[in-house]
Protein backbone atom coordinates (compact mmCIF):
# COMPACT_ATOMS: atom_id res chain seq x y z
CA UNK A 1 0.00 0.00 0.00
CA UNK A 2 1.90 3.12 -1.21
CA UNK A 3 0.35 6.44 -0.99
CA UNK A 4 1.17 9.66 -2.35
CA UNK A 5 0.94 13.30 -1.20
CA UNK A 6 2.77 16.76 -1.91
CA UNK A 7 4.15 19.72 0.78
CA UNK A 8 6.75 22.63 0.81
CA UNK A 9 10.39 22.87 2.46
CA UNK A 10 11.46 26.37 2.86
CA UNK A 11 14.90 26.90 1.37
CA UNK A 12 15.77 30.30 2.45
CA UNK A 13 12.50 32.53 1.47
CA UNK A 14 11.38 30.20 -1.30
CA UNK A 15 9.98 26.92 -0.90
CA UNK A 16 10.47 23.88 -2.80
CA UNK A 17 7.94 21.06 -3.46
CA UNK A 18 8.78 17.97 -1.82
CA UNK A 19 6.56 14.81 -2.38
CA UNK A 20 5.77 12.65 0.62
CA UNK A 21 5.74 9.04 0.02
CA UNK A 22 4.14 6.62 2.89
CA UNK A 23 4.36 2.44 2.39
CA UNK A 24 2.63 0.51 4.31
CA UNK A 25 4.02 -3.01 4.33
CA UNK A 26 3.05 -6.17 6.55
CA UNK A 27 5.87 -6.43 9.36
CA UNK A 28 6.97 -5.67 12.81
CA UNK A 29 4.99 -2.76 13.55
CA UNK A 30 7.44 1.10 13.15
CA UNK A 31 7.81 4.12 11.55
CA UNK A 32 10.64 5.63 9.80
CA UNK A 33 11.44 8.41 7.77
CA UNK A 34 14.05 8.89 5.40
CA UNK A 35 14.86 11.86 3.05
CA UNK A 36 17.09 14.04 5.31
CA UNK A 37 14.69 14.66 7.64
CA UNK A 38 16.26 17.48 10.77
CA UNK A 39 15.01 15.78 14.45
CA UNK A 40 11.90 18.05 14.26
CA UNK A 41 10.62 15.97 11.05
CA UNK A 42 11.59 12.70 12.98
CA UNK A 43 9.67 13.73 16.02
CA UNK A 44 6.70 13.84 13.54
CA UNK A 45 6.10 10.23 13.68
CA UNK A 46 4.53 10.33 17.64
CA UNK A 47 2.96 13.78 16.64
CA UNK A 48 0.73 11.71 13.53
CA UNK A 49 0.22 8.57 15.64
CA UNK A 50 -1.55 10.39 19.14
CA UNK A 51 -3.15 13.04 16.30
CA UNK A 52 -4.92 10.08 14.06
CA UNK A 53 -5.42 8.08 17.02
CA UNK A 54 -7.38 10.71 19.10
CA UNK A 55 -9.21 12.43 15.72
CA UNK A 56 -11.01 8.76 16.43
CA UNK A 57 -9.06 6.91 12.80
CA UNK A 58 -7.44 3.72 13.01
CA UNK A 59 -3.35 3.85 13.20
CA UNK A 60 -1.72 0.97 11.33
CA UNK A 61 0.46 -1.10 13.55
CA UNK A 62 2.30 -2.34 11.01
CA UNK A 63 5.82 -1.30 8.87
CA UNK A 64 5.62 2.53 7.92
CA UNK A 65 7.95 4.31 5.52
CA UNK A 66 7.61 7.72 4.91
CA UNK A 67 9.84 9.34 2.16
CA UNK A 68 10.70 13.14 1.15
CA UNK A 69 11.56 13.43 -1.82
CA UNK A 70 13.92 15.00 -3.19
CA UNK A 71 15.98 13.19 -0.94
CA UNK A 72 18.83 15.55 -1.06
CA UNK A 73 17.24 18.67 0.32
CA UNK A 74 17.29 18.99 3.98
CA UNK A 75 13.39 18.97 5.72
CA UNK A 76 13.25 21.19 8.32
CA UNK A 77 10.28 22.03 11.11
CA UNK A 78 6.83 20.97 11.71
CA UNK A 79 5.16 21.19 8.79
CA UNK A 80 5.38 18.13 7.94
CA UNK A 81 3.24 16.21 10.14
CA UNK A 82 -0.33 17.08 8.34
CA UNK A 83 0.62 15.82 4.83
CA UNK A 84 2.07 12.64 6.13
CA UNK A 85 -0.68 12.21 8.36
CA UNK A 86 -2.69 12.71 5.11
CA UNK A 87 -0.42 10.10 3.23
CA UNK A 88 -0.94 7.45 5.98
CA UNK A 89 -4.58 7.79 5.70
CA UNK A 90 -4.82 7.89 2.37
CA UNK A 91 -2.40 4.30 2.18
CA UNK A 92 -4.82 2.41 4.49
CA UNK A 93 -8.06 4.03 2.83
CA UNK A 94 -9.36 6.41 5.01
CA UNK A 95 -9.38 9.15 2.58
CA UNK A 96 -9.14 9.32 -1.07
CA UNK A 97 -6.00 8.81 -2.49
CA UNK A 98 -6.82 10.70 -5.79
CA UNK A 99 -8.07 13.69 -4.30
CA UNK A 100 -4.72 13.60 -1.89
CA UNK A 101 -2.37 13.06 -4.45
CA UNK A 102 -3.55 16.75 -5.91
CA UNK A 103 -3.24 19.15 -3.66
CA UNK A 104 -0.48 20.55 -1.15
CA UNK A 105 -0.76 20.01 2.74
CA UNK A 106 1.40 21.63 5.49
CA UNK A 107 0.47 21.88 8.88
CA UNK A 108 1.79 21.13 12.45
CA UNK A 109 -0.40 18.27 14.57
CA UNK A 110 -1.50 18.77 18.23
CA UNK A 111 -1.81 15.74 19.42
CA UNK A 112 -5.48 15.68 20.01
CA UNK A 113 -5.21 16.39 15.99
CA UNK A 114 -5.40 20.34 15.94
CA UNK A 115 -3.33 22.37 12.91
CA UNK A 116 -0.73 24.07 14.07
CA UNK A 117 0.57 27.30 12.41
CA UNK A 118 3.83 26.93 10.64
CA UNK A 119 6.53 29.59 8.71
CA UNK A 120 6.43 30.15 5.00
CA UNK A 121 2.79 30.01 3.91
CA UNK A 122 3.25 32.53 1.33
CA UNK A 123 6.01 30.77 -0.41
CA UNK A 124 4.24 28.15 -0.17
CA UNK A 125 1.65 29.39 -2.15
CA UNK A 126 3.36 30.62 -4.47
CA UNK A 127 5.64 27.57 -4.69
CA UNK A 128 1.92 25.86 -5.26
CA UNK A 129 1.57 28.60 -7.95
CA UNK A 130 3.98 27.74 -9.82
CA UNK A 131 3.88 23.97 -9.76
CA UNK A 132 0.51 24.18 -11.20
CA UNK A 133 -1.64 22.92 -7.97
CA UNK A 134 -4.99 23.98 -7.50
CA UNK A 135 -5.02 23.35 -3.81
CA UNK A 136 -3.19 24.56 -0.85
CA UNK A 137 -4.41 22.85 2.83
CA UNK A 138 -3.11 24.79 5.52
CA UNK A 139 -3.44 25.76 9.02
CA UNK A 140 -6.16 28.37 9.83
CA UNK A 141 -3.82 31.46 11.14
CA UNK A 142 -1.36 31.13 7.96
CA UNK A 143 -4.51 31.58 5.72
CA UNK A 144 -4.31 35.22 5.44
CA UNK A 145 -0.37 35.68 4.16
CA UNK A 146 -0.90 32.57 1.56
CA UNK A 147 -4.13 33.89 0.09
CA UNK A 148 -2.56 37.10 -0.44
CA UNK A 149 -1.43 36.13 -4.06
CA UNK A 150 -5.10 35.32 -4.48
CA UNK A 151 -3.92 32.45 -7.61
CA UNK A 152 -4.46 29.34 -5.80
CA UNK A 153 -7.04 28.18 -3.69
CA UNK A 154 -5.97 28.36 -0.10
CA UNK A 155 -8.05 25.95 2.45
CA UNK A 156 -7.78 26.45 6.04
CA UNK A 157 -8.20 23.76 7.94
CA UNK A 158 -8.08 23.75 12.36
CA UNK A 159 -8.25 20.09 12.31
CA UNK A 160 -7.28 17.29 11.06
CA UNK A 161 -10.71 15.80 10.53
CA UNK A 162 -12.19 18.42 8.72
CA UNK A 163 -9.15 17.65 6.39
CA UNK A 164 -10.73 14.01 6.33
CA UNK A 165 -14.32 14.73 5.50
CA UNK A 166 -12.88 16.97 2.86
CA UNK A 167 -11.03 14.92 1.09
CA UNK A 168 -13.63 12.44 1.03
CA UNK A 169 -16.17 14.96 -0.11
CA UNK A 170 -18.42 14.88 2.83
CA UNK A 171 -17.64 18.72 3.71
CA UNK A 172 -16.42 21.59 2.13
CA UNK A 173 -13.15 23.95 3.68
CA UNK A 174 -14.48 26.82 1.79
CA UNK A 175 -11.07 28.79 -0.03
CA UNK A 176 -10.43 31.88 1.88
CA UNK A 177 -10.28 35.11 0.33
CA UNK A 178 -9.81 38.64 1.27
CA UNK A 179 -9.76 42.16 -0.41
CA UNK A 180 -6.42 43.07 -0.68
CA UNK A 181 -6.98 47.14 -1.81
CA UNK A 182 -8.20 47.16 1.61
CA UNK A 183 -4.61 46.15 3.13
CA UNK A 184 -3.18 48.85 0.97
CA UNK A 185 -5.71 51.31 1.87
CA UNK A 186 -5.36 51.24 5.59
CA UNK A 187 -1.93 51.23 5.50
CA UNK A 188 -1.41 54.82 5.81
CA UNK A 189 -2.19 56.80 9.14
CA UNK A 190 -1.37 60.02 10.00
CA UNK A 191 -0.13 59.70 13.58
CA UNK A 192 3.01 59.00 12.67
CA UNK A 193 6.35 60.97 13.86
CA UNK A 194 6.82 63.66 11.32
CA UNK A 195 9.85 65.36 10.22
CA UNK A 196 8.42 68.87 11.16
CA UNK A 197 9.11 67.94 14.83
CA UNK A 198 12.57 68.42 14.52
CA UNK A 199 14.24 72.10 14.41
CA UNK A 200 17.13 73.43 12.56
CA UNK A 201 19.24 70.24 11.56
CA UNK A 202 18.55 71.39 8.00
CA UNK A 203 21.94 70.07 6.63
CA UNK A 204 21.02 66.66 8.24
CA UNK A 205 17.46 66.86 7.01
CA UNK A 206 19.04 67.21 3.56
CA UNK A 207 21.40 64.40 3.74
CA UNK A 208 18.57 62.06 4.94
CA UNK A 209 16.54 63.35 2.09
CA UNK A 210 19.21 62.03 0.00
CA UNK A 211 19.67 58.92 1.66
CA UNK A 212 16.08 58.21 0.94
CA UNK A 213 15.89 59.31 -2.10
CA UNK A 214 18.95 57.07 -3.51
CA UNK A 215 18.57 54.34 -0.41
CA UNK A 216 22.38 55.21 0.26
CA UNK A 217 23.81 54.09 3.84
CA UNK A 218 23.99 56.71 6.15
CA UNK A 219 26.00 57.44 9.55
CA UNK A 220 25.12 61.06 11.87
CA UNK A 221 27.43 61.85 14.45
CA UNK A 222 26.72 64.63 16.88
CA UNK A 223 26.78 65.61 20.37
CA UNK A 224 24.43 63.87 22.92
CA UNK A 225 21.14 65.23 22.68
CA UNK A 226 21.52 66.78 18.88
CA UNK A 227 18.51 64.61 17.62
CA UNK A 228 20.09 61.87 15.94
CA UNK A 229 17.89 59.07 17.26
CA UNK A 230 14.98 61.73 16.64
CA UNK A 231 16.02 61.84 13.13
CA UNK A 232 16.30 58.63 12.24
CA UNK A 233 12.44 57.56 13.83
CA UNK A 234 11.16 60.04 11.26
CA UNK A 235 12.77 58.77 8.19
CA UNK A 236 9.87 56.22 7.15
CA UNK A 237 7.56 59.05 6.94
CA UNK A 238 9.79 60.54 4.42
CA UNK A 239 10.36 57.15 2.42
CA UNK A 240 8.49 56.07 -0.78
CA UNK A 241 5.48 53.68 -0.69
CA UNK A 242 6.59 49.85 -1.39
CA UNK A 243 5.69 48.67 -5.07
CA UNK A 244 3.50 45.30 -4.87
CA UNK A 245 6.64 43.03 -6.01
CA UNK A 246 8.73 44.68 -3.17
CA UNK A 247 6.14 44.09 -0.89
CA UNK A 248 6.08 40.63 -1.68
CA UNK A 249 9.70 39.98 -1.28
CA UNK A 250 9.61 41.93 2.39
CA UNK A 251 6.54 40.29 3.24
CA UNK A 252 8.24 36.43 1.82
CA UNK A 253 11.00 37.07 4.48
CA UNK A 254 8.48 38.04 7.30
CA UNK A 255 6.40 34.95 6.40
CA UNK A 256 9.27 32.38 6.89
CA UNK A 257 10.09 33.98 9.97
CA UNK A 258 6.71 33.62 11.33
CA UNK A 259 6.03 37.00 11.78
CA UNK A 260 3.36 38.02 9.29
CA UNK A 261 -0.11 37.21 11.60
CA UNK A 262 -0.80 40.89 12.30
CA UNK A 263 -0.82 41.82 8.82
CA UNK A 264 -0.73 39.18 5.99
CA UNK A 265 1.41 41.81 3.64
CA UNK A 266 3.94 44.00 4.65
CA UNK A 267 3.07 46.90 2.91
CA UNK A 268 5.19 49.35 4.62
CA UNK A 269 9.02 49.64 4.39
CA UNK A 270 9.96 48.66 7.56
CA UNK A 271 12.32 50.42 10.30
CA UNK A 272 14.29 47.72 12.26
CA UNK A 273 16.09 49.00 15.29
CA UNK A 274 17.80 45.99 16.88
CA UNK A 275 19.73 46.82 19.92
CA UNK A 276 23.64 46.52 20.89
CA UNK A 277 23.72 43.42 22.43
CA UNK A 278 22.39 41.62 19.27
CA UNK A 279 23.86 38.16 18.35
CA UNK A 280 25.46 37.39 15.14
CA UNK A 281 22.35 35.10 14.51
CA UNK A 282 19.71 37.57 15.66
CA UNK A 283 21.37 40.25 13.10
CA UNK A 284 22.40 38.30 10.12
CA UNK A 285 20.17 35.27 10.63
CA UNK A 286 21.02 31.26 11.32
CA UNK A 287 19.84 29.36 14.31
CA UNK A 288 18.80 25.61 14.32
CA UNK A 289 15.57 26.52 12.33
CA UNK A 290 17.37 28.82 10.31
CA UNK A 291 15.38 32.15 10.86
CA UNK A 292 16.14 35.53 8.76
CA UNK A 293 18.18 38.02 11.16
CA UNK A 294 17.12 41.73 11.42
CA UNK A 295 19.04 42.52 8.18
CA UNK A 296 16.62 40.69 6.47
CA UNK A 297 14.28 41.77 8.20
CA UNK A 298 14.49 45.50 6.80
CA UNK A 299 14.77 44.40 3.68
CA UNK A 300 13.60 47.12 1.31
CA UNK A 301 13.75 49.01 4.30
CA UNK A 302 15.55 50.92 7.38
CA UNK A 303 18.18 49.05 9.48
CA UNK A 304 19.08 51.67 12.58
CA UNK A 305 21.92 51.15 14.53
CA UNK A 306 22.01 53.46 17.04
CA UNK A 307 25.38 53.86 19.26
CA UNK A 308 27.16 52.40 16.74
CA UNK A 309 30.54 52.23 18.58
CA UNK A 310 28.18 49.62 21.10
CA UNK A 311 27.82 46.95 18.65
CA UNK A 312 30.48 44.07 18.84
CA UNK A 313 32.82 45.01 16.12
CA UNK A 314 32.37 41.64 14.83
CA UNK A 315 28.58 41.96 14.89
CA UNK A 316 29.20 44.59 12.87
CA UNK A 317 31.49 43.27 10.27
CA UNK A 318 28.80 40.50 9.47
CA UNK A 319 27.10 43.72 7.95
CA UNK A 320 30.01 43.84 4.71
CA UNK A 321 28.21 40.54 2.66
CA UNK A 322 24.56 42.32 2.89
CA UNK A 323 25.61 45.99 2.40
CA UNK A 324 27.65 44.79 -0.75
CA UNK A 325 25.38 42.80 -2.56
CA UNK A 326 22.07 43.19 -0.50
CA UNK A 327 21.80 39.64 0.37
CA UNK A 328 23.17 37.56 2.65
CA UNK A 329 24.48 33.48 3.30
CA UNK A 330 24.62 31.45 6.33
CA UNK A 331 26.39 28.13 5.58
CA UNK A 332 24.29 25.23 6.76
CA UNK A 333 25.78 21.80 7.00
CA UNK A 334 24.21 20.53 3.91
CA UNK A 335 23.41 23.56 2.10
CA UNK A 336 24.28 27.50 2.06
CA UNK A 337 20.73 29.05 2.50
CA UNK A 338 20.74 33.15 1.10
CA UNK A 339 18.50 35.62 2.59
CA UNK A 340 17.59 38.72 0.98
CA UNK A 341 18.89 41.87 2.52
CA UNK A 342 18.55 45.06 0.80
CA UNK A 343 18.39 47.37 3.52
CA UNK A 344 19.22 51.39 4.25
CA UNK A 345 21.81 51.33 6.74
CA UNK A 346 21.58 54.75 9.48
CA UNK A 347 24.25 54.08 11.99
CA UNK A 348 24.22 57.13 14.99
CA UNK A 349 26.97 57.76 17.13
CA UNK A 350 28.78 60.47 19.41
CA UNK A 351 32.01 61.39 18.37
CA UNK A 352 34.25 60.55 20.78
CA UNK A 353 33.51 58.32 24.14
CA UNK A 354 32.05 61.96 26.17
CA UNK A 355 29.85 63.06 23.31
CA UNK A 356 31.65 66.44 22.79
CA UNK A 357 34.51 66.55 20.52
CA UNK A 358 34.51 69.23 18.20
CA UNK A 359 31.67 70.67 20.14
CA UNK A 360 31.74 74.81 20.15
CA UNK A 361 30.45 75.41 24.02
CA UNK A 362 31.37 71.89 25.96
CA UNK A 363 34.90 70.51 26.21
CA UNK A 364 35.74 67.43 25.32
CA UNK A 365 37.35 65.58 28.65
CA UNK A 366 38.56 62.64 26.11
CA UNK A 367 42.24 62.36 25.39
CA UNK A 368 43.53 61.26 22.28
CA UNK A 369 44.12 57.53 22.85
CA UNK A 370 40.51 57.15 23.82
CA UNK A 371 39.18 58.90 21.15
CA UNK A 372 41.31 56.84 18.20
CA UNK A 373 39.90 53.56 20.34
CA UNK A 374 36.71 54.41 19.98
CA UNK A 375 36.64 55.39 16.35
CA UNK A 376 38.36 52.34 15.79
CA UNK A 377 35.81 50.42 16.78
CA UNK A 378 34.20 50.90 13.19
CA UNK A 379 36.29 48.83 10.68
CA UNK A 380 37.37 50.68 8.03
CA UNK A 381 35.36 48.28 5.48
CA UNK A 382 32.39 49.27 7.48
CA UNK A 383 32.88 52.60 6.96
CA UNK A 384 33.27 52.35 3.13
CA UNK A 385 30.25 50.99 2.88
CA UNK A 386 28.49 53.98 4.17
CA UNK A 387 27.77 56.59 1.94
CA UNK A 388 26.52 59.77 3.77
CA UNK A 389 28.39 60.64 7.11
CA UNK A 390 26.50 63.66 8.06
CA UNK A 391 27.47 65.84 11.49
CA UNK A 392 24.39 66.80 13.83
CA UNK A 393 25.54 69.31 15.81
CA UNK A 394 23.57 70.80 19.19
CA UNK A 395 21.08 72.87 18.08
CA UNK A 396 20.99 76.61 18.98
CA UNK A 397 18.78 77.01 22.19
CA UNK A 398 16.91 80.25 19.84
CA UNK A 399 16.12 77.39 17.46
CA UNK A 400 14.92 75.28 19.12
CA UNK A 401 12.46 77.83 20.64
CA UNK A 402 11.13 79.45 17.84
CA UNK A 403 7.93 78.20 16.33
CA UNK A 404 8.13 79.40 12.51
CA UNK A 405 7.21 76.56 10.54
CA UNK A 406 9.33 73.15 9.59
CA UNK A 407 8.63 71.21 6.71
CA UNK A 408 6.66 68.33 7.10
CA UNK A 409 7.53 64.41 6.16
CA UNK A 410 4.70 64.39 3.48
CA UNK A 411 6.63 66.91 1.09
CA UNK A 412 10.11 65.73 1.75
CA UNK A 413 8.61 61.89 0.83
CA UNK A 414 6.39 63.53 -2.73
CA UNK A 415 10.44 65.05 -4.01
CA UNK A 416 11.75 61.80 -2.51
CA UNK A 417 9.01 59.42 -4.62
CA UNK A 418 9.99 61.27 -7.71
CA UNK A 419 13.47 60.89 -7.84
CA UNK A 420 12.68 56.63 -6.74
CA UNK A 421 10.52 56.96 -10.05
CA UNK A 422 13.28 58.12 -12.18
CA UNK A 423 15.20 55.75 -10.99
CA UNK A 424 12.99 52.82 -11.57
CA UNK A 425 12.54 53.99 -14.94
CA UNK A 426 15.95 53.83 -16.03
CA UNK A 427 16.31 50.44 -14.97
CA UNK A 428 13.38 48.48 -15.24
CA UNK A 429 13.03 44.64 -14.97
CA UNK A 430 16.38 44.03 -13.46
CA UNK A 431 14.87 43.88 -9.66
CA UNK A 432 17.23 46.67 -9.22
CA UNK A 433 14.96 49.60 -7.23
CA UNK A 434 17.21 52.58 -6.58
CA UNK A 435 20.88 54.13 -7.65
CA UNK A 436 22.23 52.51 -4.41
CA UNK A 437 21.97 49.34 -5.96
CA UNK A 438 23.48 50.33 -9.85
CA UNK A 439 26.27 47.41 -10.30
CA UNK A 440 29.26 49.26 -11.91
CA UNK A 441 28.08 48.41 -15.83
CA UNK A 442 25.38 50.96 -15.07
CA UNK A 443 27.76 53.50 -13.35
CA UNK A 444 29.59 53.89 -16.75
CA UNK A 445 26.28 54.08 -18.60
CA UNK A 446 24.38 56.44 -16.31
CA UNK A 447 27.06 58.69 -14.05
CA UNK A 448 29.16 59.99 -17.03
CA UNK A 449 31.01 62.89 -16.06
CA UNK A 450 32.19 65.75 -17.97
CA UNK A 451 35.93 66.79 -17.66
CA UNK A 452 35.31 69.53 -15.43
CA UNK A 453 33.21 66.64 -13.18
CA UNK A 454 36.38 63.80 -13.88
CA UNK A 455 38.79 66.37 -12.79
CA UNK A 456 36.99 67.06 -9.07
CA UNK A 457 36.61 63.87 -8.67
CA UNK A 458 39.96 62.88 -8.83
CA UNK A 459 41.02 65.43 -7.17
CA UNK A 460 39.06 64.40 -4.04
CA UNK A 461 40.26 60.59 -4.20
CA UNK A 462 43.60 61.74 -3.89
CA UNK A 463 43.11 64.33 -0.91
CA UNK A 464 40.79 61.81 1.11
CA UNK A 465 42.90 58.52 0.02
CA UNK A 466 39.49 57.14 -0.68
CA UNK A 467 38.74 53.65 -2.31
CA UNK A 468 37.48 52.21 -5.66
CA UNK A 469 34.21 51.75 -3.45
CA UNK A 470 34.05 54.85 -2.25
CA UNK A 471 34.87 56.16 -5.69
CA UNK A 472 31.49 54.31 -7.03
CA UNK A 473 29.67 55.83 -3.85
CA UNK A 474 30.19 58.96 -4.64
CA UNK A 475 29.27 58.31 -8.22
CA UNK A 476 25.90 56.85 -6.74
CA UNK A 477 25.06 59.70 -4.45
CA UNK A 478 26.06 62.45 -7.25
CA UNK A 479 22.99 60.36 -9.48
CA UNK A 480 20.97 60.88 -7.03
CA UNK A 481 21.58 64.16 -6.47
CA UNK A 482 20.85 64.39 -10.30
CA UNK A 483 17.16 62.95 -9.87
CA UNK A 484 16.18 64.92 -6.59
CA UNK A 485 16.64 67.98 -9.44
CA UNK A 486 15.68 66.07 -12.50
CA UNK A 487 18.87 66.34 -14.00
CA UNK A 488 19.76 64.62 -16.79
CA UNK A 489 23.37 64.75 -15.92
CA UNK A 490 25.41 64.99 -13.49
CA UNK A 491 27.45 68.16 -12.86
CA UNK A 492 29.83 69.63 -10.49
CA UNK A 493 27.88 70.87 -7.66
CA UNK A 494 26.57 67.39 -7.37
CA UNK A 495 29.65 65.68 -7.38
CA UNK A 496 31.07 68.52 -4.91
CA UNK A 497 27.88 68.07 -2.38
CA UNK A 498 28.30 64.16 -2.63
CA UNK A 499 32.12 64.37 -2.00
CA UNK A 500 30.91 66.40 1.14
CA UNK A 501 29.16 63.68 2.72
CA UNK A 502 32.33 62.10 2.71
CA UNK A 503 34.40 64.64 4.14
CA UNK A 504 34.16 62.66 7.20
CA UNK A 505 36.67 59.28 6.11
CA UNK A 506 39.90 61.60 6.51
CA UNK A 507 38.97 63.61 9.86
CA UNK A 508 37.15 61.46 11.92
CA UNK A 509 38.58 58.16 11.37
N1 LIG B 1 16.50 69.55 16.62
C1 LIG B 1 15.65 69.29 17.60
N2 LIG B 1 14.40 69.77 17.57
C2 LIG B 1 13.54 69.49 18.57
N3 LIG B 1 13.84 68.73 19.63
C3 LIG B 1 15.07 68.22 19.73
C4 LIG B 1 16.03 68.46 18.72
N4 LIG B 1 17.16 67.82 19.07
C5 LIG B 1 16.92 67.20 20.22
N5 LIG B 1 15.66 67.44 20.64
C6 LIG B 1 15.06 66.94 21.88
O1 LIG B 1 16.05 66.24 22.57
C7 LIG B 1 15.67 64.89 22.79
C8 LIG B 1 16.89 64.00 22.63
O2 LIG B 1 17.25 63.89 21.28
P1 LIG B 1 17.86 62.55 20.70
O3 LIG B 1 17.52 61.41 21.58
O4 LIG B 1 17.48 62.44 19.30
O5 LIG B 1 19.40 62.86 20.84
P2 LIG B 1 20.62 62.02 20.32
O6 LIG B 1 21.35 62.89 19.37
O7 LIG B 1 20.17 60.72 19.84
O8 LIG B 1 21.48 61.90 21.64
P3 LIG B 1 22.42 60.69 22.15
O9 LIG B 1 23.75 60.89 21.47
O10 LIG B 1 22.54 60.94 23.61
O11 LIG B 1 21.77 59.42 21.80
C9 LIG B 1 14.60 64.62 21.79
O12 LIG B 1 13.70 63.65 22.24
C10 LIG B 1 13.94 65.97 21.66
O13 LIG B 1 12.99 66.14 22.69
MG1 LIG C 1 20.40 58.79 20.54
ZN1 LIG D 1 35.12 63.53 24.29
Amino acid sequence: MIAKTYTCSLLGIDAVLVEVEVDIASGLPGFSTVGLPDSIVKESKDRVKAAIQNSGYPFPFERITVNLAPAALRKEGAGFDLPIAVGILSAIGIVSAQRAEKMIFCGELALDGRVKPVAGCLPMAIRARDSGFDDLILPGENAREAAVLNAVSVRPANHLCEVVEYLNGRMDLPAFGFDLDSVWQNSFSDEELDFEDVKGQEHAKRGLEVAAAGNHNVLLIGPPGSGKTMLAQRISGILPALSFEEALETSKVYSVAGMLSRSPLIVRRQFRAPHHSISDAGLVGGGQIPRPGEVSLSHNGVLFLDEFPEFRRNVLDLLRQPLEDGQVTIARAAIALTYPASFMLIGAMNPCPCGYSGDPIRPCTCSPNTVMKYRGKISGPILDRIDLHIEVPSVKYEQLRSQGPSEKSSAVRERVSKARQIQLQRLPGEGIYSNSRMKPKHLKKFCRLDAAGQSILDQAVVQLGLSARAYHRILKVSRTLADLEEAENIGSQHLLEAIQYRSLDRRLF
